[in-house]
Formats: structure tokens, sequence, C-alpha cells
């Protein structure tokens, strides 16, 4: 494989940090309503939704500058809703004429799927407000693949009269919760944001479950509020369907073979009937399973930015979330999703 499919390792010859965050927009990050997050840190709230302040200095970055093409995907979701596993099947699918699935080298067994599809917001425009996109490959063939947190309302502005697709996975959100607790919990010496500006506070970071889950249910929670972020791109798939997927993460652990040709045809890729007789549907499924991609030495020794690759896979098991909530929790966050999805035809 080409170093330059590797756009998250090329970044790291970048590494000098651009000083990219304005006088302005300190100030005006400064008067944005603000709360502390279970872990201890500052989230501001920018246009409806939570984030640390280096996110915040990425989101205008990426709006003033980002130039989609029109072969470009995003993929996007609400952290631990199946990001990892989306990027794998996507990254599969669209360079499977590339990179035969069988291939020994194939990129996905030697690279964690993050590395392979970086972030708008968190890697390339956290990094620099101009950077530098030109090292991405963009064809029909070989389209630019880029992924996201941001909700569809802070993602679409620069993307407005582009016909670029995005595919978004969705999640039960107890599970979401759970998954997300177990990740941080994992995680705990990680830095999650640059906090120059807004210093740890100390003595609130409480790791319970329950500390997590009022947080959460609050909206308080980065890229929260759950439930607006996941309406924002199923209202988008409902009014642009041919340029918004939406999927479930419960759907494709039940029918996998139909979601991933439903991926492959929304992505314009299909199955040809040869490639279905000799099995090519399985071969993805099976390459980016997480009992594969989990095994994997890069996956199970691997890091990047502080995070140890192996806590992105753990269980991937559907109701998990019935081993953690009380019946008192299960009824409040039930209450909570069911008022703000009503008459919008989300359900989970
Ligand atoms: P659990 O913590 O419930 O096990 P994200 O990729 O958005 O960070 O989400 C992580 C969740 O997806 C974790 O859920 C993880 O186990 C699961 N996951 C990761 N890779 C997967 C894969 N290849 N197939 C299915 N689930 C996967």
């Amino acid at each position: 494989m080409d170093e330059k499919d590797i756009p998250r390792n090329l970044r790291e010859e970048e590494e000098e940090e651009e000083e990219n965050l304005s006088e302005e927009t300190k100030s005006s990050i400064s008067s944005l309503p603000w709360e502390i997050d279970y872990l201890g840190n500052k989230l501001f709230k920018y246009q409806g939704y939570w984030y640390y302040e280096d996110i915040l200095q990425a989101i205008p970055n990426f709006h003033k500058s980002f130039q989609p093409q029109e072969t470009d995907i995003i993929v996007a979701a609400f952290p631990k809703s199946g990001t990892t596993w989306l990027k794998a099947l996507t990254f599969a699918l669209i360079q499977r004429s590339k990179h035969p699935l069988e291939e020994d080298n194939h990129p996905l067994l030697s690279h964690n799927p993050h590395e392979i599809v970086p972030y708008l917001e968190l890697d390339l425009y956290l990094k620099s407000s101009k950077p530098d996109l030109t090292k991405f490959l963009s064809s029909s063939l070989s389209p630019r693949l880029f992924s996201t947190h941001m909700s569809l309302d802070a993602l679409k502005a620069p993307l407005k009269e582009s016909s670029c697709k995005i595919v978004y996975v969705c999640r039960n959100v107890k599970d979401v919760l759970v998954s997300l607790w177990h990740f941080l919990n994992a995680n705990k010496g990680v830095e999650w944001g640059d906090f120059s500006q807004s210093e740890k506070i100390s003595g609130v970071d409480d790791h319970s479950f329950e500390a997590m889950f009022e947080s959460f249910c609050n909206g308080v929670t980065l890229y929260g509020p759950f439930e607006d972020h996941a309406l924002s791109y199923w209202q988008g798939s409902l009014e642009d369907p041919k340029h918004v997927l939406f999927m479930m993460y419960e759907e494709f652990k039940a029918e996998p073979r139909t979601q991933v040709k439903r991926l492959a045809e929304f992505l314009d890729c299909p199955f040809t009937k040869e490639e279905e007789d000799s099995g090519s549907v399985d071969k993805i499924l099976e390459l980016c399973s997480l009992s594969n991609l989990s095994s994997l030495e890069i996956n199970k020794t691997g890091t990047l930015d502080g995070v140890d690759f192996k806590t992105y896979f753990r269980k991937g098991q559907v109701g998990d979330w019935k081993s953690y909530m009380t019946p008192e929790m299960v009824n409040k966050i039930d209450m909570i999703i069911e008022e703000k999805l009503k008459g919008s035809g989300l359900k989970f």
C-alpha cells in the first residue's frame, strides 16, 4: 500500500502544531455557555452541541476551508456508535478493486481504521486551519474518505452544493452510554482536548456510571445531546436520501449481508453478480468483523494520540446496557428519548 493511502501517518510529518486560534475565536469561545462534564472538563455549547475548546476551533476552520469534491464520502457517528466498524467497512468496500479482500497485505490488516480514515474535526482541522488535503486520492474509483463525530447541523455548511455522500451509523442510546463509560475508563490517562483556556476542574471527576448517566441525560457530553445528533442525520436522510444514509448498528449486527449491500449501493459501488457468487460480501464482513480486527497485532498493541487501539474493540453486544442500568435509569432515559423523538419516525 502507498504511504499516501494513510493520511494519518503522513500528517505526522506536519508535527509542528499550528497556532490557529485567533483572538476573536478565543473571546467568542469564552462567551459561550459552558458546563463541566463527568471527567471534570469544560464543555462549551456551540450552535446547540457540546464541545471541548480545541474542537471548537476546528469546526470554524473546517467551515471556512473545506472544499468538498463530488466524490467525497464522509462516515459519521456519535462516539461509540460503531464508528470504527463503519470506517473499516466503507474503506474495504470502496477500495476493493485496488485492495482485493483476500490480499495478505490489505491495509486493514496492518492499520487501525482510525489511521486510515481521518476525522475532519479531530484530526485534520484540529491540527491546522488549512490542512493539506492534496495528499488524499480522489477519483470515482478512489474517492476521498473522511469521518466525523459532528452532527449534520455542524457538518453540512461547507457541503451545501456538493454531491458528496454521508453515511451515519446510529446505535441504541443505552448501549452507546455503556460503551462510552467503558471507553473513558479504559483511557483515564488521556487528555480529551486542549485545556489551555479552560483548565480541568479538579475534584469533580467522578468516573462512576451514575455520574456519566446524569451528564448524558442532561445532554452534557461531548458532541451531545445524543438525540439531537441522531435526529439531525435522520432528518437529513429523509430530506436527501441520495446523499445521506442513516444506518443502525443493531441492523448491521442482525442482518450484516443486507446492510453491507445497502451501503455498497448507496456508495454507488454495488456488488456484481460475480462478486456475490465468489463470496465478496462475506469476505468484507469477515475482514471487518470485531473478532478479526481485534485479533490483529496492530489493534492489540497500536496506539494513537494516547489511545490504545484495543480500547476501540470491546464486546459489540446489543443490549449490554441491561447489565448496567437500574429500572429507574431505564425509565428515565427511555422517557427522554421518547419525548425528543416524538413525531420524527425515528425509533430505537
Ligand atoms: P462496545 O463497547 O459496546 O463493545 P466506536 O467505534 O464508535 O468507538 O464504537 C465502539 C463500539 O463498537 C464498541 O462497542 C466496540 O466493541 C464496537 N465495535 C468496534 N469494532 C467493531 C466491529 N468491527 N464490529 C462490531 N462492533 C464493533
